[in-house]
């Protein structure tokens, strides 16, 4: 792989985005060791992942403006779908997805950061949406994630200006979790992955599930989805063994994604 690093530690994996020349900007070959990587790695082995950028500057630049300056409308259409489809299989991904903002996440980076299940980032990062000021509208999905996570009318400010907002702002709008001092960004991300990945797997990969198709129905179609997915847990081992280890008062329970 050039442009992207997959490491393990214990049961996370730890996505780089290693394009430091270009602010880590997104082009096809990014996208497609992207969609590679996540394709190769043994879910049954990893139990949470994490996605960062590489260096201190920058997480994600967005796409790579340099290779769409002579795309026409299918070249447009085609780059948008690339980019559409990978940060959907990231969205539904079968594990927890942490981003971890390292620095600038605009347009695509930004996007990028969307497809996680949840982001947290330095005292350093900048978001922002500039497409607009591009002459095109976000295309990696900005349009419909930035509104589900901020609400409609903070995202329309934000895609209609272009504006950037720092940390705090991102903070105070909900856009990530938590911020860190830069050097305490990844022992933070990794520790939560490692929280993440100490829990039963099945069941949080079901709560994705639940979380994610939910939001996107009327909720008591999403309760439904929600009590099959109950059901179907108490079928597994490693809930019958941490309901046993609770009854017994022990504390020693690990789980074995069964
Ligand atoms: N595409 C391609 N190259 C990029 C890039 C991008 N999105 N962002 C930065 N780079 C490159 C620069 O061209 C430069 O390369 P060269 O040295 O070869 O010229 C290198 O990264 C360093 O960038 P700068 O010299 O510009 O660094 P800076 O510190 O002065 O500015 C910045 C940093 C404010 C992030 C600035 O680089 C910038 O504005 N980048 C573009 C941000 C942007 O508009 N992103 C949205 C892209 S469109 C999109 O993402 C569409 C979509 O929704 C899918």
């Amino acid at each position: 792989m050039e442009f992207v690093i997959y490491e393990q530690k214990e049961r996370v994996g730890i996505i780089t985005i290693n394009r430091e020349k270009a602010l880590n900007a997104l082009n096809s070959a990014v996208l497609n060791e992207l969609e590679q990587i996540l394709d190769s790695i043994d879910t049954n082995e990893v139990r949470c992942l994490i996605i960062t950028g590489a260096g201190e500057k920058s997480f994600v630049a967005g796409a790579d403006i340099k290779e769409m300056l002579d795309l026409d409308k299918s070249g447009g259409e085609f780059f948008g779908k690339k980019g559409n489809d990978v940060f959907a299989k990231i969205e539904n991904y079968v594990l927890p997805v942490v981003c971890a903002v390292n620095g600038y996440a605009l347009g695509g980076g930004c996007e990028l950061a969307l497809s996680c299940d949840f982001r947290i980032c330095s005292e350093k990062a900048i978001f922002g949406q500039p497409e607009v000021s591009l002459g095109i509208v976000p295309g990696f999905g900005g349009t419909q994630r930035l509104a589900r996570a901020v609400g409609m009318g903070m995202a329309k400010q934000m895609i209609y200006t272009g504006r950037n907002i720092d940390a705090p702002e991102a903070l105070r709008i909900g856009l990530v979790n938590a911020v860190y001092a830069q050097d305490e960004l990844m022992p933070a991300a990794e520790k939560l992955a490692g929280i993440i990945s100490k829990n039963a797997p099945i069941a949080v990969q079901k709560s994705k599930i639940a979380i994610n198709s939910g939001s996107q129905l009327p909720i008591n179609k999403g309760t439904e989805i929600e009590t099959r997915l109950f059901g179907e847990c108490f079928e597994t081992n490693d809930r019958r063994a941490a309901m046993g280890a609770f009854v017994e008062r022990r504390k020693d329970i690990e789980f074995f994604n069964s």
